[in-house]
């Protein structure tokens, strides 16, 4: 066993709903996961024997979950001046085409491993690739480096180009294949993937619903309300749907176990069966932005009880690192002025770590740093001489402590990242 020293700061319990910061001395490590948890002191004279790891630099905080990030699209990051459907079409899908070549996908494959780890993500649900080999890459690349993670073979139908389509019956096989390969082999499982209603005929989602049933456990993710004109077209597609979510729900695809990107123009009812449901949303904020698909509506989600996590969304997105997206995710809610949710530090953090866990239903086992959570965590140890080194030399309490790393912490300050006790290679 191993006892960690530092400033080990979690928000286990909803801050919406009272949740605090918490903070612990010293933690002490076996087999993977916490054992004990107190003041340094305590855990020394109860493990004389055992080594103390000096982590007293900075903060440790939980490893980051992203609940919404698309593997293919690493290297596009930085598309600007496009809306959603206009990006889609330029940049990100002849980019996800480019991975029909095995050869590419291998090394998208293993830069999108090596930028989780150096953001401190640790568990992910990612949107995988259209080509069954990418995404036999992708669990091959994570596999081995100890990620969580949950992904699948991205389906549509329709209205993609064409190398980007498939059918309902091999959308079914292939992921049953990949699910057979890959669902519970060590940290890995499968994630059923249509890409959005937009591109998914009714047969198309049927044959999802068929293997999300048949596949135990497996998780099923899409994108939902993102954008206006992307709203408008699905309704129009699917005239006998009451809204963008019945499209989904018409097949029995949203419940606890579905994740739903976005929903920055949901309406009242979707809200509800959301919160009714036990789905849950993957916000984010710099793709809401750089895309200019609007202010999420935090308020509202909350008040329905609807569970929310974050995302990266990359390549919409703007990079890996969630502190970048809590950061972003602040600053919109301030925008809203009184209609948004002024977010505290512990706030951000939750939203990065537990409420990922949640919605990936791994409460309890990530996201935390409790008694029995596996212990994966990541060591904010500022660059020297930053503006991040020089505030948190002049902070009186974690809360603000944690404020600066969001405002100011990058890949760049992510010193250290351990995943089941294991030390993950981040750099
Ligand atoms: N909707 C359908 N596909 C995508 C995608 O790749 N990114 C985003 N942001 N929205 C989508
Ligand atoms: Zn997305």
């Amino acid at each position: 066993m191993t006892i960690f020293h530092g400033t080990f700061v979690d928000v286990p319990e909803n801050p919406f709903d009272g949740g605090r910061l918490r903070t612990a001395q010293a933690l002490l490590v076996g087999e993977g996961a916490i054992v004990e948890r107190g003041a340094l002191a305590d855990l020394r004279s109860s493990s004389p024997d055992e080594p103390v790891v000096d982590l007293t630099a900075g903060l440790v905080l939980p490893g980051f979950v992203d609940a919404h990030v698309h593997f293919p699209q690493l290297r596009i990051i930085g598309t600007l001046g496009l809306p959603l459907l206009d990006w889609l079409e330029h940049s990100a899908l002849p980019e996800e085409a480019r991975l029909a070549d095995i050869d590419y996908a291998r090394g998208v494959a293993r830069d999108f491993v090596t930028g989780l780890l150096r953001a401190g993500t640790t568990t992910a649900l990612v949107f995988g690739a259209h080509y069954a080999a990418a995404v036999d890459a992708l669990f091959a690349e994570a596999g081995p480096r100890g990620l969580r993670i949950t992904a699948g073979l991205v389906v549509s139908d329709r209205l993609l180009r064409d190398d980007l389509l498939t059918t309902p019956e091999r959308a079914y096989d292939q992921g049953l294949e990949l699910a057979q390969r890959w669902h519970g082999s060590g940290r890995l499982r499968y994630a059923v993937t249509p890409r959005f209603s937009l591109s998914c005929s009714d047969s198309l989602l049927e044959s999802c619903a068929a293997l999300h049933q048949h596949v135990d456990g497996s998780w099923l993710t899409s994108h939902l309300n993102e954008d206006r004109a992307e709203v408008a077209a699905v309704e129009k597609l699917f005239p006998g749907c009451d809204s963008y979510l019945d499209t989904y729900a018409q097949h029995q695809l949203v419940g606890a176990r579905s994740v739903f990107a976005h929903n920055v123009h949901p309406r009242s009812t979707e809200l509800a069966e959301l919160g009714r449901s036990g789905a849950s949303v993957a916000h984010c904020p710099t793709s809401n932005s750089a895309l200019g698909s609007g202010l999420f509506p935090l308020r509202e989600h909350v008040a329905n009880g609807v569970r929310v996590a974050l995302g990266s969304d990359v390549g919409g997105g703007t990079g890996l690192s969630l502190l970048k997206e809590g950061l972003q995710a602040y600053f919109m809610q301030q925008l809203l002025g009184e209609a948004g949710i002024p977010l505290t530090s512990a706030h951000l953090l939750h939203l990065a770590t537990a409420s990922g866990a949640a919605a990936l239903g791994l409460t309890g086992q990530v996201g935390e740093f409790s008694v029995g959570s596996q212990f994966d965590a990541l060591w904010v140890r500022p660059v020297e001489g930053s503006a991040l080194d020089c505030g948190l030399r002049n902070v009186d309490s974690a809360e603000a402590a944690l404020a600066k790393v969001f405002a100011l912490g990058t890949d760049a300050d992510v010193a250290a990242v351990w995943i089941g006790g294991q030390r993950a290679a981040n750099r």
